[in-house]
């Protein structure tokens, strides 16, 4: 995290904080905005007890923090976190500017008056805040290989945080997605680590706008074997079995770019583990748990100079023998191997006492040596240093979903699609024509904009967010259109058929093929999740194009759907991905006001008994390849 020192120096000159003692008495140094930065940190460090030190350790979650802010004095907590849907009550900028605040107040209580770093997953526009701007996932973002797009995408993101008084976000993903039947698929830039690494000016674009990003999850969660998820998951929080050499290419390579190219502020482990092939399978590591490659790989060998935060209770899958499953996380084991491992900062949503209590024992025991303690708590202060949060602790909130960046959001949309099949130049479509739209993905907002958006496992609806569904951008062009979600409107012999069907809203391994769905939601957010088309997309497909001349498809979903059966009956197959609150930049690539240029960031697989298949396989042969994408 780099803040240019002009805007740090007259942001204190503005509003330095009065600091108690004598007239005459010079701030201490750590106050003084003009100094620099490791002198501040090592000025600060020595001025700090254990339970300071601890507490800088320590993240909480809103809902508990918020209930009791003097939980954040009495701890001295260093973070809080909004977790996926924990949003305030009104959800608008300014209540969230009001919970950041409350808490900042909380935490300048405390002797040292060290600000608190709130954070939060803006993985797609800050989906948790009703009314911002919500750009399409990543994957949509791989496919329009536009770098610039993705930068300006991500600085929007920035804005938008900021303007909810947000300062860090745990984004973007740089996991390199091998195997479609992940959950998070979407929220990968595609299957090729190069692509992957193109995409990184998303990490400049943050921080040059004063958010600190975080590169997640360290590493190879994307590339896990099926069959090795965490309890109920197939695949998520996994194990990556591979060599050293195959994991430093496919998987690494991302947050090498990451720290030495874009000087990433903070790096996020992953729950999956790692299982070294030339080891002899059978050992996995957690990767919260491995001193290897948090403190040997990124730390040393990368220079890695930022936080290490873990991902959401991540130490409470640790493994731990010396206790029963069912004894309270984490355990004190658990806490001295992440700390030992190299981690920094711990999220602990509801356990942050606990934790607390656990470390101090465990420092005092000599079982986590004082040396790791002040190097978790220098790369916390130099991140707070560098986001010049001690001289602006507060926020002041700001516009969001704004016209421009919508605007930009349906660039974005409409570069994102990729026009995998048209036969007969089906497309681009007339705006006379009479169209016969159908599909549960046509007009839901929700379905669209898919997980990470107003609940952490996302929302079906056509009025969750404010923008436009994909109907609404073909209506706002074309006069002559019927809708029907399961076609059972008459369908006229001269209509051309627009289809819009696919995946309803998931998050991480509950969107995991074959895993149990989230038990809450809609009725189709608790549809087993396929890589084929739910029976009821496939009927509307087959109704719909067996009684029109031309048949257009797409496909709303957050990975390759297998429609290999049905795509004779297609004249034109569109893959949208999550294109987010935007929809009418979908229309715009149909009717031809913008082009088709996007191409594939995954392969797109003929079977199922293909998957996993990536580009460079020895055997390939996909219904379209890695790359592939038709051009109008
Ligand atoms: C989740 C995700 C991680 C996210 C974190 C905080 O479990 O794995 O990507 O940043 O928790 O919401």
């Amino acid at each position: 995290m780099r803040l240019p020192v002009v805007i740090v120096l007259l942001a204190a000159a503005l509003t330095a904080a009065p600091v108690a003692g004598p007239a005459s008495a010079a701030p201490p140094r750590y106050l003084d905005a003009g100094a620099p930065v490791e002198q501040r940190v090592a000025d600060l460090l020595k001025r700090m007890t254990l339970d300071d030190k601890i507490g800088q350790m320590t993240q909480a979650e809103r809902a508990p923090a918020s209930a009791d802010p003097s939980m954040v004095t009495k701890l001295r907590l260093g973070s809080v976190l909004s977790g996926g849907g924990s949003a305030p009550t009104p959800n608008t900028p300014a209540a969230w500017v009001e919970t950041v605040n409350t808490l900042q107040k909380a935490a300048l209580a405390t002797p040292l008056k060290i600000p608190l770093l709130y954070g939060v997953d803006a993985v797609h526009g800050h989906g948790h805040l009703l009314g911002a701007t919500v750009f399409p996932h990543n994957l949509g973002l791989g496919a329009t290989r536009d770098r610039g797009l993705v930068r300006d995408v991500y600085a929007a993101t920035a804005e938008e945080t900021a303007a909810s008084g947000v300062p860090w976000n745990f984004s973007p993903c740089v996991c390199v997605t091998r195997d479609e039947r992940w959950g998070r698929t979407y929220e990968s830039f595609g299957e090729d680590p190069s692509l992957v690494i193109e995409m990184e000016g998303a990490i400049d674009a943050l921080q040059e706008n004063g958010v600190l990003a975080t590169a997640k999850h360290f590493a190879g969660d994307g590339d896990t074997e099926f069959g090795t998820g965490n309890g109920d998951f197939t695949i998520d929080q996994g194990v990556t079995v591979t060599s050293r050499k195959d994991f430093a290419r496919v998987d690494l390579a991302p947050f090498v770019s990451a720290v030495r190219e874009h000087r990433v502020g903070a790096v996020m482990p992953s729950f999956s583990s790692v299982d070294w092939t030339e080891d002899g399978v059978g050992n996995p590591v957690k990767m919260h748990a491995s001193k290897e490659l948090i403190t040997g790989y990124l730390k040393h060998r990368l220079g890695f100079d930022g936080l290490v935060v873990t991902d959401w209770e991540g130490i409470h899958q640790l493994p731990d023998p010396s206790v029963p499953a069912t004894a309270p996380r984490p355990t004190p084991l658990q806490v001295r191997t992440g700390v030992n491992a190299g981690i920094d900062l711990f999220m602990e949503p509801t356990s942050a006492p606990r934790f607390v209590t656990l470390l101090k024992a465990e420092v005092t025991a000599g079982r986590v040596p004082m040396a790791r303690i002040d190097d978790a708590v220098r790369r916390v202060l130099r991140t707070k240093f560098r986001l010049g949060l001690f001289e602006h602790p507060y926020a002041e909130a700001g516009e969001v979903g704004t016209a421009e960046h919508r605007a930009l959001a349906r660039e974005a949309v409409a570069k994102s699609q990729v026009l995998l099949k048209n036969t007969g130049h089906a497309l681009p479509l007339r705006t006379d024509s009479r169209l016969y739209v159908a599909g549960r993905n046509a007009d839901d907002i929700g379905n669209q904009a898919g997980g990470w958006t107003l609940d952490w496992q996302g929302r079906s609806g056509r009025d969750t967010i404010p923008g436009t569904t994909i109907l609404e951008g073909i209506r706002a062009v074309a006069p002559d259109v019927t809708y029907s979600a399961d076609a059972s409107a008459p369908i006229g012999k001269d209509d051309v058929g627009v289809v819009v069907v696919g995946e309803t809203p998931y998050a991480e391994g509950f969107g995991d093929v074959g895993a149990p769905p989230w038990p809450t939601g809609t009725a189709a957010q608790k549809e087993k999740k396929l890589l084929t088309l739910q029976p009821g997309d496939k009927k509307v497909v087959d109704k719909v194009c067996a009684a029109t001349g031309t048949c257009v498809v797409l496909l709303v979903s957050g990975r390759p759907q297998v429609v290999t059966d049905q795509l004779p009956v297609m004249d034109a197959l569109v893959a949208s991905w999550l294109p987010g609150s935007e929809g009418a930049g979908v229309a715009d690539v149909l009717f031809g006001k913008r082009p088709f240029t996007g191409r594939l960031p995954v392969t797109w697989p003929r079977t199922t008994a293909q998957v996993p298949i990536n580009v460079g396989d020895r055997s390939y042969h996909p219904l379209f390849p890695y790359g592939w994408g038709i051009r109008t």
